[in-house]
């Protein structure tokens, strides 16, 4: 298989350069107990107030099909191209509000992204992969998965052991193998103001 650790300016913690967001999955189911650890590195993640406001809907493939059909149908047309094959998705939510008075959280889609991080980090250590997608129908995610009305569906995520580029649609195919990009530190990394 193509090696995709980032071609990192620095040095990294394994982990981190090991991550990436494969489309092509091996048919092997995630161990309950290592599904388990990956969701343990969400929380253990940072949040506004340690509130903690994210919530995962996991459904295991080869454990709980009919959940995993649910989910597979709310994603994108592009996204259902490949996504089917990988052992679990899962949909990320974030409370929008305080548990405590009920205020407006807005950093709850923040720290359900850092969750949503540490998890990935975590798999790749594990030689997994996480996926995620903003390609969902989040409305009929809401009312077909029963998500209560001040909780957000942000992404699904697709888990498993990356696979052969092989096994996808030509163009997705390419993807998986092109290079990793990204933009220089410089763009994106100012010194004491904006632009600097
Ligand atoms: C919030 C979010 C939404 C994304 N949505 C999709 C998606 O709907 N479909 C898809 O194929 N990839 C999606 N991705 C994956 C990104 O395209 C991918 O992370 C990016 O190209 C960087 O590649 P890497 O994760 O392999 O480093 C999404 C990633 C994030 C973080």
């Amino acid at each position: 298989m193509t090696d995709r650790t980032a071609p990192a300016a620095t040095p990294l913690l394994p982990a981190i350069a090991a991550r990436w967001s494969p489309r092509a999955f091996r048919d092997a189911p995630v161990p309950e107990t290592t599904l388990a650890r990956v969701l343990e590195a969400g929380r253990w993640a940072a949040s506004c107030y340690n509130e903690q406001p994210w919530a995962f809907i996991v459904a295991d493939r080869h454990r709980h099909p009919d959940a995993f059909a649910r989910i597979f149908a709310l994603l994108s047309e592009n996204n259902r191209k490949w996504a089917g094959a990988a052992p679990v998705l899962m949909v990320a939510c974030a409370r929008t509000r305080f548990a405590g008075n009920g205020n407006p959280n807005i950093h709850a889609w923040f720290d359900l992204g850092q969750a949503t991080s540490a998890m990935a980090i975590e798999a790749a250590g594990l030689g997994l992969q996480m996926h995620q997608m903003a390609g969902i129908d989040r409305a009929r995610a809401k009312q077909d998965l029963g998500v209560p009305e001040e909780v957000d569906v942000a992404v699904a995520i697709a888990l498993g052991q990356p696979g052969d580029p092989a096994s996808l649609p030509e163009a997705l195919a390419a993807r998986e193998v092109a290079p990793r990009q990204r933009k220089p530190q410089s763009d994106w990394v100012f010194t004491g103001r904006w632009g600097a």
